[in-house]
């Protein structure tokens, strides 16, 4: 016989035999699939047959918990700002993680079109899906300000997310049109100073990586060897507006911080902002770019968290050896802030 109701007696999640219980928690799931289908995410829905009551207690009256299979845990049905399980919101609460792009990704993107590896500095749609659906619930809204060749935007196709965008490069911006037509209207190629002029509101959750300030033209002559030789891109373009080309640090934060700020009017209430950047090195001294935006940002936002992002399959180089310390930066800082009244 079905059981409807799960608790915790000891260490794990079991099914639990009082029948008085089982008879009390389908009377609360019929309830909720009658009355509070606005509460349940869509997974559970399409599989209400397979959903039992939980709590850990072994209390029905208070339990607002449901599940499937409770090795994936359950879902609180007060949860405000996602679709996770219990288990995979702690999982995603680790302040660091390791990723290294995935050749699915990279696969995925060739196929949709050869010039799509023009873009000299993407991230993955698979980890940026994990933020999403950290930050979000299905159906909500999620804005790239600087969209580059979509990553975003497909992160938000393949989790059921509706992307809003800017992109200043015109090559890229039609990238993004050819993966993601469905968000065509959303996603406009311009300055993303422009975003509040633009028809672009109630945002649920902002997640972007900017121009790492004018890193890429001074890559090192290997990278733009490398590229060069196969007739890449080895910046984002010539463009004035383009942050990337503006070689005076305080100038470009002062620009980037300004985008970010303006942003705020166009999130909802409590919504998230997710920024992804490196401190950056430029002759022979550090600048800390990612703890210098966050700290302009945190006057109007609150400064949340960081989590910090590892790729550990770059090769290292051997900077500045035989005589003075330098170090290969392999880890970025995906910098977390809230906009909260
Ligand atoms: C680090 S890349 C983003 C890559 C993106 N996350 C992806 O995975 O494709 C930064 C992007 O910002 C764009 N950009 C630079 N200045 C901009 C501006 N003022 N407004 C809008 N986009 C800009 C560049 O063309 C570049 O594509």
């Amino acid at each position: 016989m079905k059981c409807y109701f799960y608790h915790k007696p000891k260490r794990a999640i079991e099914p639990c035999t009082d029948a008085e219980k089982n008879k009390m928690a389908k009377k609360r799931l019929d309830f909720l699939f009658e009355n509070q289908k606005s509460l349940i995410p869509k997974r559970y829905l399409e599989q209400w047959d397979k959903v039992a009551l939980y709590n850990p207690k072994g209390n029905v009256e208070t339990a607002t918990a449901i599940l499937i299979n409770p090795e994936d845990g359950a879902y609180d049905l007060t949860n405000k700002i996602n679709d996770l399980t219990g288990k995979d919101w702690t999982k995603f609460t680790c302040s660091w993680f390791i990723f290294n792009a995935l050749p699915s990704d990279l696969k995925q993107e060739k196929e949709l079109d050869e010039h799509i590896e023009d873009h000299p500095a993407t991230f993955s749609p698979t980890m940026i899906s994990d933020f999403i659906k950290f930050f979000t619930k299905e159906g909500m809204t999620v804005l790239d300000p600087f969209c580059g060749i979509g990553s975003t935007m497909e992160a938000c196709r393949r989790t059921n997310r509706v992307g809003y965008g800017t992109e200043l490069n015109p090559k890229y911006y039609n990238l993004i049109l050819k993966r993601v037509p469905e968000f065509k209207s959303n996603i406009f190629n311009c300055d993303a100073a422009l975003i509040p002029t633009l028809p672009i509101k109630g945002i649920d959750f902002c997640i972007s990586s900017p121009p790492y300030w004018d890193i890429l033209n001074r890559s090192t002559h290997e990278f733009e060897k490398k590229r060069e030789a196969k007739n890449l891109d080895v910046k984002y373009s010539d463009e004035e507006l383009d942050l990337g080309n503006i070689p005076d640090y305080e100038l470009f934060l002062k620009k980037l911080a300004q985008i970010y700020l303006n942003i705020y009017d166009v999130l909802n209430d409590n919504a998230y902002v997710v920024i992804i950047i490196k401190n950056v090195k430029k002759g022979g001294r550090m600048y800390p770019l990612a703890w210098d935006l966050a700290r302009m940002l945190s006057n109007k936002y609150v400064l949340k968290d960081e989590k910090i992002w590892i790729q550990d399959k770059v090769g290292l180089s051997p900077y500045g050896y035989p005589f003075s310390w330098a170090s290969n930066i392999i880890h970025h800082y995906c910098i977390i802030l809230r906009k909260e009244k």
